[in-house]
This record gives C-alpha cells, structure tokens and sequence, in this order.
C-alpha cells in the first residue's frame, strides 16, 4: 500500500539574486514496510524534502497524499495539518532531542499525551515499546544516563508511539560510531516490515545502504540517477 506520494514538490527559499531553489519538481512515492534511503551532497535538499514530507515546512507547489488523503493541493494544505503531522508522521533527527529530566518512559509518554491519550494504557504502551526497542532495563533513566545509542532508541520509541503511518529520519546515525549507526538502521527497518511503517532516511552514510529497499539521490534540488543501487550496496 502506497503510504506517502508527493507530486512535483518545489520549494524556493529567498528571493532576486538571493534566490535558492532547495526543491525543483521532486515526485516520489514510498510504501508501507519499505525503507528507503535519501543520498546526496551537501545543501542538495534532502532536509527540505523530508520536512515537506512531514509537512513541517510546505513547499510552494506540488501535491501530496498520505494514506490515499491528500494533504496538500498546489501547495495549499487540505485539511487539518498540524493533526496529521501529529497522528500519522514520527520524526528522529540526528540529534535525540530527548527532554534532559524527563526520564525515558517519560519522553516517549509525552508523545501520546500531546495527542490526548493518557492513563494505564498508555503506560502500558509506552513499557511495551521500550522493551520492543531493548530499553527495558533503561526506562527510568533520564538522557544523561543513556548511550547515544541508547539515547536514540528512545527517539524511535517516540516517534513509534502514536503508530504513525510514515517515520522520517534526518542523519539519525550522525552522531553515532558505525556499530551502534548499524543497529539503528537495522532497528528502523525492523519497525518498517513488522509495523508496516513507511520509513525515509536520509543519510551520509554508504556503509549501511544494504539496509534499505529503496535509494533516492539527490543533486541541486532535483532527483538524479543514484550512484549506487540498493542490491548491489553492502
Ligand atoms: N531556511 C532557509 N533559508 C534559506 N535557505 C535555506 C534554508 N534552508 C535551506 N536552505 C538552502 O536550501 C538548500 C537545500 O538545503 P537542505 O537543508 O535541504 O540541504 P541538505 O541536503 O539537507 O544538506 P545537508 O546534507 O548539509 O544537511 C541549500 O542551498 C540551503 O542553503
Ligand atoms: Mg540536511
């Protein structure tokens, strides 16, 4: 099932001579369960790609569905955004971004209770997919007392808790060493193929490529043919 498509997205920021055209004409399409990677040089527009994705910043044209919806038309919103950014879409950024003294279990529960779930079961939740993602011994620790890998664990957690339909990550193993790096890109698409969850990765990193179904490039705002193919990456 077909979980995001985004129709020629384009998205200049300035103006005149200062003019920069961050997306020129992008289409892509990303299922339910599929990984797929987002490669490409510095300034490129992968950032801006995904945050349009996430419909945190809108491009000035295109189009966009989610789960068969659309969301945006011409680059105006359809409907109530700021709802389905926060029930259907999950975010992990390079940093954890984690509240520093609140404690795992409390981090991820705030997810749910920006969307108004609260009580037993959303402690239940909250407990089920820490221990999903190996936190269960980890889950009164405030940041601090956590690895980095640890650290972003709990941010998948977080972006897991409302069961979003589509996850975005920006450089998520960035600040991590290439070990731990691998266990969050296999991490991500274990979650993919077992929640059925659409996953968009961008990253720098060619070592964990074999991880992904899909590999998307991009040079100056537009889509180019990859330099490598997910089959054949190792
Ligand atoms: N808020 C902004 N205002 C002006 N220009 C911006 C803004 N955000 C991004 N840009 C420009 O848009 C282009 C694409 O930026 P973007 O952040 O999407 O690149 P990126 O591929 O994510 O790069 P990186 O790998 O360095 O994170 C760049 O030329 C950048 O300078
Ligand atoms: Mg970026």
């Amino acid at each position: 099932m077909e979980t995001i498509r985004a129709v020629s997205l384009t998205k200049t920021y300035g103006q005149g001579e200062l003019a920069v055209t961050a997306l020129s004409d992008v289409s892509i399409t990303v299922d339910s369960g599929e990984v797929a990677a987002l490669l490409g040089p510095s300034g490129s527009g992968k950032s801006t790609l995904l945050t349009a994705l996430g419909l945190i910043s809108l491009p000035d044209s295109g189009s966009l569905w989610l789960e068969g919806r659309q969301v945006l038309r011409d680059g105006r919103p359809v409907g109530d955004l700021a709802k389905v950014r926060r029930e259907r879409i999950g975010f992990v950024f390079q940093k954890s971004n984690l509240i520093p003294f609140l404690t795992a279990r409390e981090n991820v529960s705030l997810a749910l209770e920006i969307n108004d779930r609260k009580g037993r079961e959303v402690q239940a939740r909250v407990e089920a997919l820490l221990r999903y993602l190996d936190l269960g011994e980890r889950m009164d620790h405030t940041p601090d007392e956590l690895s980095g890998g640890q650290q972003q664990r709990v941010a998948i957690a977080r972006a897991l808790a409302t069961s979003p339909a589509m996850i975005l990550a920006d450089e998520p193993t960035a600040a991590l060493d290439s070990v731990r790096g691998r266990n969050v890109m296999e991490l991500l698409r274990r979650v993919a193929r077992e929640q059925r969850t659409a996953v968009v990765v961008v990253t720098h990193d060619h070592r964990t490529l074999d991880v992904f179904d899909t590999i998307h490039e991009m040079a100056d705002g537009r889509f180019v043919e990859p330099s490598v193919d997910a089959a054949s990456a190792s």
